[in-house]
């Protein structure tokens, strides 16, 4: 029985693999969008584009178009102007079934057992639903992101950019008491990184999908080595998908986790109490290491299912 998922995304490299990896590894019910990595309109096409790339058949619902408080932050710096920079893009036919991602959040939660949220890009759409109805909190399987770090950030020496963007809705995220938490920071996705070998490895696939996620990963990797002295580019977001799918590959330290609204220097910084007899209650499920040797494998299993058309 595949896990049954929302998938609340900002379109964006590593989103677009998250979508491919959930599109066979799980039972999509629907895909939201938000701002983050480019603004809404570019990651509602992007979500759409790739949703008839794979061939989900699934709603796409536009949500937040900037964050709760603060003005709309981007990351053309590594996605590109369309967030999606790289491959040819394709014509795309399908448009957004609604601009109220929010309420197909809730609406389906309310509708639908065990549904698991899953939120790659930054908390706006998740903060607003469960601001507008808590009762979606106790009714959901768990929620799983991308986002945070038990360790430097990335935009900033302390933040991550999906908290960063929106710290005040991660700060409601974290803080909403779902029973099942799990949050892929970027200590763990620094160990899930693709190199030249893995896109080679897709290029041998040969299949539509496998060469453009290829394709997608040279822009992605030729521009994270331009910017960093990495040689391996993280592939963050698919391990918000793997840790409800495959959670063995990873190792969890139940943590209370908090968010820095404020601080000049630390605002959007995930703080983790690791201190281990701290009287914070736990609310989360920190991953802080995953196989990378196993999450390949898998990640190029589902790859190989796209068989060319
Ligand atoms: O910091 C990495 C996160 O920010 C990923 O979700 C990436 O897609 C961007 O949204
Ligand atoms: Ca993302």
């Amino acid at each position: 029985m595949k896990p049954k998922i929302i998938l609340d995304c900002d379109p964006g490299h590593d989103d677009a693999i998250a979508i491919m990896m959930a599109a066979r590894m799980t039972e999509v019910l629907g895909i939201t969008t938000v701002s983050g990595n480019a603004p809404l309109d570019l990651t509602t096409d992007n979500a759409l584009l790739l949703t008839e790339l794979v061939g989900l058949e699934v709603e796409v619902h536009a949500g937040a178009e900037k964050p709760l408080l603060l003005p709309p932050r981007h990351a053309e710096e590594a996605h590109g102007k369309t967030g999606l920079d790289g491959p040819r893009r394709p014509d795309v036919v399908r448009s957004a079934t609604s601009l109220d991602a929010v309420h197909f959040i809730i609406e389906t939660i309310r509708s639908i057992e065990n549904v698991w949220l899953v939120s790659i890009g930054p908390l706006t759409n998740i903060a607003l639903a469960v601001q507008q109805a808590p009762d979606i909190v106790k009714r959901v399987a768990g929620i799983s992101i991308m986002g945070g770090s038990a360790g430097p950030g990335n935009v900033t020496p302390t933040a991550e950019f999906n908290v960063w963007a929106d710290p005040h809705a991660a700060a409601i995220v974290f803080n909403a008491g779902f029973e099942k938490f799990m949050m892929a920071g970027l200590n763990v996705t620094h160990q899930f990184g693709i190199d030249e070998q893995t896109i080679s490895d897709l290029r041998d696939l040969g299949n539509p999908v496998a060469v453009f996620a290829a394709d997608l990963f040279e822009f992605y990797l030729s521009s994270y080595q331009k910017r960093t002295h990495g040689q391996r580019v993280p592939l963050h977001d698919p391990c918000a998908v793997l840790a409800i799918t495959h959670p063995e590959i990873f190792q969890f330290e139940f943590r209370n986790v908090c968010v820095e609204t404020e601080g000049t220097h630390t605002r959007g910084m995930t703080v983790i109490d690791e201190r281990g007899w701290g009287d914070r209650p736990v609310n989360c499920e920190v991953e802080y290491a995953i196989d990378r040797d196993r999450g390949m494998e898998i990640f190029l299993e589902t790859m190989r299912t796209y068989t060319a058309k």
